[in-house]
């Protein structure tokens, strides 16, 4: 009878896992969420969030609202997810950096491959290499010569260490063996309005930041860090072209949930992730911005999962190697 009675009872406890899963799957989402930009308001990051978030409420039927965290180059942000209840309602949304932090930062708030749940990619932005619009180098050539003859005048904006600037800054010094003098800020959209208002000399950073600006003609564009010219800014050479061979730079963009959230909801976001990356006003703003919507078998839990663990494993050597640590 003892017996009887405890199978009854897991049975009913079964039963009502089974149908609050049920409810949750139907109701979700019931209020708004939150999906939290690791950097500051107005930066490439912060743009990608917006016009994502914007397709994926209207899909969603419920409103998604950006919280920019910036600061500790992302891991500020990331940590306010790893630590938030994992009900579905708050998300991150968080670039290259996420894989780079897991091992440039000595000391985590958060375990990187074990704190979180994934939604799915969101796009791989390319880079570019610009400069305030009165420096002198006519092309990227002559930047380089400029750089290697000014080395401890020249400063180079980026949005914090293991950010994605910093990491395309490095890469530059290494590629042209020149120390440069870095400034760090909490997103490359405030280092944007310095290098508009010629407090810093030069920027790696993304389409997503600088397209606008270099078509505009308010800073400089020396190259982009992709394979090819992009549609966008046909004028703009690669760095290859350049001089740089091999000076390819791509920042992949994921949407991340704390470890746990039901698998409902991540269903849920990921479906709608989805949507919003065939949406055709997301792909005609990715692509004034020089990118372009991730394919939709990307958008999905298992893409991300495999991409973050490829993208840690390439460039834990690198970093190691460099020796280069934060606290
Ligand atoms: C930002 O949104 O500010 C950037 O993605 C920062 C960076 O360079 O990583």
């Amino acid at each position: 009878m003892k017996i009887l009675k405890t199978m009854l009872g897991l049975g009913a406890a079964f039963a009502v896992t089974l149908s609050s899963a049920a409810a949750f799957a139907e109701g979700y989402p019931e209020r708004t969420i939150t999906m939290v930009v690791p950097f500051a308001a107005g930066g490439p990051t912060d743009t990608v969030a917006r016009l994502v978030a914007e397709s994926m409420s209207k899909d969603l039927g419920q409103q998604i609202i950006v919280e920019n965290v910036g600061g500790a180059g992302g891991t500020l942000g990331a940590g306010r997810v790893a630590a938030a209840p994992a009900d579905g309602y708050t998300v991150l949304l968080h670039h290259i950096g996420m894989a780079t932090s897991a091992t440039l930062y000595r000391k985590l708030a958060y375990d990187t491959l074990n704190a979180f749940d994934y939604v799915g990619l969101v796009t791989d932005v390319p880079m570019t290499i610009v400069a305030r619009k009165d420096l002198e180098p006519a092309d990227l050539k002559g930047l380089v010569d400029y750089m290697k003859a000014n080395k401890d005048t020249v400063t180079v904006a980026n949005a914090g260490i293991v950010t994605a600037s910093h990491l395309c800054g490095m890469l530059l010094m290494s590629a042209i063996d020149t120390p440069l003098v870095t400034v760090p800020y909490k997103g490359t959209g405030p280092a944007m309005t310095d290098l508009l208002g010629g407090q810093v000399d030069i920027m790696c950073d993304q389409t997503t930041n600088t397209t606008k600006q270099i078509q505009g003609g308010t800073i400089k564009a020396y190259a982009v860090t992709s394979p090819a010219r992009l549609d966008v800014l046909p004028d703009v050479p690669t760095a290859a072209e350049g001089g740089l061979a091999d000076f390819q730079v791509g920042i992949w963009h994921g949407i991340y949930a704390p470890k746990g959230t039901p698998s409902e909801a991540i269903e849920r976001l990921s479906k709608s992730l989805q949507v919003a990356l065939k949406d055709q006003n997301v792909a005609a703003r990715f692509a004034e911005l020089g990118t372009a919507p991730s394919p939709e078998a990307d958008a999905t839990p298992a893409a991300l999962k495999a991409k973050l663990e490829s993208e840690i494993a390439r460039w834990k050597p690198v970093i190691e190697a460099a020796g280069q640590f934060a606290d």
